[in-house]
Formats: structure tokens, sequence, C-alpha cells
């Protein structure tokens, strides 16, 4: 039996779902919170589709293990390999996935070209597919695949002439036309925000599915009863698959990171 205060389980390939369940901490400060990141195996977006599912339900184990009353698959990637599976296997608890944050890129109604991030599975993924379905007639939407982006917030890196470099060359090619929006579909992204900026420019939007996700989260704690009704601030607990000190303090920083 879930009761209003177990914890609420977040899962990423590492320390990017700390994006989402920063978010989540905001709007429900009084709630419990542990944090899985499989930072060991990171990055899941280069991996076989049959692998990332496998290590997720791993993952999802671990949390259940902990008696969690929700769990959010806080990794685009995990979510468009494994969510459905996890979802028929687990029915006895809310799973909620994210996803590229498209619908508000479309809404703002920028002129020029929507440029989509995400890892290369993600956007190759039937989930994807089908959300670029709804809104291709809508917007001209360009997806961008960003291999070897994750690895360097997963070794702290989120600023510098290296990132730069990086990012310089990825867009290469979009530099001259107008963007419209940026849609940071993956969970490191939003923590690299400032080094994208300065790339591409300051006036360009940079939208990220974290806040709705967290959004999602509490409406569904809401339907199903479990919303921690508790007037105190709840408890932050972070595992790694790399159980080192100077990952963990990594992941607490991000909690509190300015984006
Ligand atoms: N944070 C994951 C996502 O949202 C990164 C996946 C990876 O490890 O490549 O897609």
């Amino acid at each position: 039996m879930n009761i209003k205060t177990d914890p609420i389980g977040f899962f990423d390939s590492g320390v990017g779902g700390l994006s989402v369940m920063r978010e989540a901490i905001s709007i429900m400060p009084n709630e419990n919170f542990i944090y899985f990141g499989d930072s060991k195996n990171a990055p899941y977006g280069t991996k076989k589709v049959s692998e990332v599912r496998d290590l997720t339900i791993d993952a999802v184990e671990f949390l259940l293990s902990k008696n969690v009353k929700a769990v959010v698959i806080a990794c685009n990637t995990a979510t468009s390999a494994a969510i459905e599976e996890i979802r028929s296997k687990y029915k006895q608890i809310s799973i909620i996935g994210i996803e590229p944050a498209l619908k508000p890129a479309v809404k703002l109604n920028r002129k020029g070209q929507i440029i989509i991030m995400a890892t290369p599975m993600t956007l190759r993924e039937k989930k994807f597919k089908l959300l670029m379905d709804k809104y291709k007639n809508e917007a001209n939407i360009i997806s961008l695949p960003c291999a070897g982006l994750v690895e360097f917030i997963e070794q702290g890196i989120v600023e510098g002439e290296d990132l730069e470099y990086y990012l310089k060359e990825k867009f290469k090619g979009y530099l001259d036309n107008d963007i419209s929006s940026i849609v940071l579909g993956c969970t490191h992204y939003p923590f690299i925000k400032k080094a994208l900026s300065n790339v591409i420019g300051k006036e360009i939007p940079l939208i990220d599915g974290g806040f709705g996700t967290a959004q999602e989260l509490k409406r569904k704690l809401i339907e199903s009863g479990l919303l921690n009704d508790s007037k105190e601030k709840g408890n932050i607990e972070i595992c790694n698959s790399i159980n080192d000190d100077k990952v963990i303090d990594f992941c607490y920083s991000l909690i509190n990171f300015k984006i």
C-alpha cells in the first residue's frame, strides 16, 4: 500500500533528471524525494533500445524497493525506449515519463525554425515520430541529434570553451537562418542553457519539459489521493550507480544550480 509520506522516485541515465526533480521540489517542497542516476551506464542515447529498456527496468525495481509512491522517468531516452513496457509491468503505481516539449515551442508562434536537441535514440524512436506527426504541419521543425553532449554534463562541464565549440559545430548550418526556439529534448541540457545562449543568441527561447512534467506528477498524485499534506520540508536522497562522493555532491549542487 502506498501512503502519502512515501517518497517520489526519480530516475535518469545520470545527473540530467535533476533538472526535472528540482522543478518538482519547487512546487512540492513538502514531498520526500529519492533520485537514482545511472551515471555508470551513461550515456543511454547511443545504446541499443533493448539495453536501455533493461537498465530502466532495473532502475524502476530499485526505486520500488525504496517504497516509492510514484516513479518519474526523468529521461527522454529511457521514456522513449521503455515507458510502455514499464507502465504495463508496474500497473500498481503512477509512472510519469517525459518527452520533448514541442507543444509550447509551437505555441510561441515565433518566426523561423524550431530546433529540437535530443539524443539519437529519442529522435529515432516511435514516440518522437508520433509527436512530430502532430505538429509538423504547424511549424518548421528540425531534429538535431546531439551525441556526445550528455558526456560533458556527466563530467561536470556546464560551461567553457570546449562545450561552446561543440555547440558551435552542432549549430553550424543553422545560425544563419531564423531560429524560432530550441527545444531541450534531453533532461541534461537545461544545465547548459547559458553556454547555449552564448552560441545561438540570448534572444532565442530555450524550452524544456521539466516544469510541465513536475506539474503532471502533481496532478497524478492529487488524482490518486497521494499528495503529501505534511507542512514540513521533505527529505531528498540521491543515489547513483557510481557510488562516489564527488558524483553525489555534484548531484546535490545541481538541485540548487542557477539555470
Ligand atoms: N537525460 C537523458 C535524456 O533525457 C540523457 C540520455 C543519455 O544518457 O544519453 O534523454
